[in-house]
């Protein structure tokens, strides 16, 4: 009892930012570039560190936290599932992953939901349905995946060959084989690559981590027709770019342009973690009992989470904000870059996720580090671009707010 009580205590003790980055430095396995700052809590936009200032935050969990930190609804779907069952295993029926499976298929069309705990995973969990449904339909022989340049669709083994970048494959060969990538956006190249041996097309709508890239609509519109002639699923990763990210939904519903299945994460459960692939009819039964599975997919918590994060998404149309203050970051952005022509370039993006290039790659990190200082949670992706996928509820005075510092810390450099 003596070691348990203080063994508790310890783990709650106050600490300061130093202590915590001195702990972290010699305990955590040091995968991380972290910035120096503790936050200890949030509250709607902003984030709060040890010391109490209070941030804008930019970058909301990278693109999770859509309604914010602690929003009420989600806390409280969260405490209520935690006190009444918080683990049952997927050999039984549970209440909020059945219901969330029917909340995404009424809201996407497709048909029918899959549950695991990350975007990796859920990537992982397409690449296998693509293959077992050629499997399926007498073609063994259509294995390959085709994806994209500057994709990126996560760490594991399947989701990392899947993610045709050195920065990421480097040093972890052999990676599992069956994977072939096109130029993103090459209608001729993905004409000419598609085919007898194709299983799936695996295609971010929106890519996140190359820095903000949507696709061009008739691009993705030439995908579908060409997965249809040639008898090959076409898989869109909403990871980031989904659920109200970029003012519909679904971004599919954004582009007009309906995959065989879709891939989930980051804000579907408002930062708790979470998964889904959600299937149209054509392979919706291509998994069959035994085939796939994770101990934690569809936890009740999580997913209570999710039906409370979609419930006010619906209820309050959090997309439509998402459009609409997020045209306004993309002006307060451009406005920006103009007045900094040497510093800043191009701005990409569509509603609540946007990029902005940074002309000197390496001042990208020095970039973010001066927000930081100012107050203001922004992040650098793809080397050369800063990143902006803040909460979804974010209003046009708070971006204003928040690019009023960014300027300041902009100013200084
Ligand atoms: C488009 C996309 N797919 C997949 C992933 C991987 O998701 P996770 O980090 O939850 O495994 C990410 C993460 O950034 C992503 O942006």
């Amino acid at each position: 009892m003596e070691t348990l009580s203080s063994a508790t205590t310890a783990g709650l003790a106050p600490a300061s930012t130093e202590q915590i980055v001195e702990l972290d430095r010699n305990c955590v396995v040091q995968t991380y570039r972290r910035l120096p700052v503790l936050f200890v809590r949030g509250e709607g936009c902003e984030l709060v560190d040890a010391e109490g200032r209070r941030y804008v935050d930019f970058v909301a969990g990278i693109a999770v936290c859509a309604l914010g930190h602690a929003h009420p609804a989600v806390t409280a779907a969260i405490a209520a599932q935690a006190a009444t069952l918080v683990h049952a295993s997927n050999l039984y029926y549970t209440v909020p992953s059945t219901q969330l499976a029917a909340q995404l298929v009424r809201r996407s069309g497709l048909a029918r939901a899959f549950f695991c705990n990350s975007g990796t995973e859920a990537n992982e969990a397409a690449i296998k349905l693509a293959r077992k449904h050629a499997y399926r339909k007498g073609e063994p022989g259509r294995t390959t995946i085709i994806t994209m340049q500057g994709a990126f669709h996560g760490r594991t083994f399947g989701a990392l060959a899947a993610t045709p970048n050195p920065k990421y494959q480097e040093g972890f060969a052999p990676l599992p084989g069956g994977f072939a990538s096109i130029e993103f956006g090459n209608v001729a190249q993905a004409r000419a690559t598609i085919g007898a041996d194709t299983a799936a097309v695996l295609v971010e709508p929106v890519q996140g981590e190359s820095g903000i890239h949507p696709a061009d609509p008739a691009y993705l519109g030439a995908l579908r027709e060409l997965c249809d002639q040639r008898g090959v699923l076409l898989i869109f990763d909403e990871v980031q770019c989904g659920l109200g990210r970029i003012g519909t939904p679904f971004a599919f519903q954004h582009f007009g342009v309906v995959p065989d299945a879709v891939t989930l994460a980051k804000g579907l459960a408002n930062g708790l973690p979470i998964g889904a692939l959600v299937v149209g009819e054509k392979a919706a039964q291509s998994l069959q009992p035994g085939d796939h599975g994770t101990t934690f997919g569809g936890n009740p918590v999580a997913c209570a989470a999710a039906l409370a994060h979609l419930a006010v998404s619906e209820r309050d149309d959090v997309p439509g904000n998402a459009r609409r203050v997020g045209a306004v970051l993309h002006e307060e952005l451009e406005r920006l870059a103009a007045a900094y022509p040497a510093l800043l370039g191009e701005v990409r993006g569509i509603g609540m996720m946007q990029g902005v290039q940074v002309k000197e790659p390496a001042k990208a990190r020095a970039i973010v580090e001066a927000a930081l200082e100012e107050r203001v949670v922004a992040n650098d992706a793809g080397g050369n671009t800063l990143r902006f996928v803040p909460p979804l509820i974010m209003t046009a005075e708070q971006v204003r707010e928040g690019i009023r510092r960014l300027e300041r810390a902009l100013a200084r450099m």
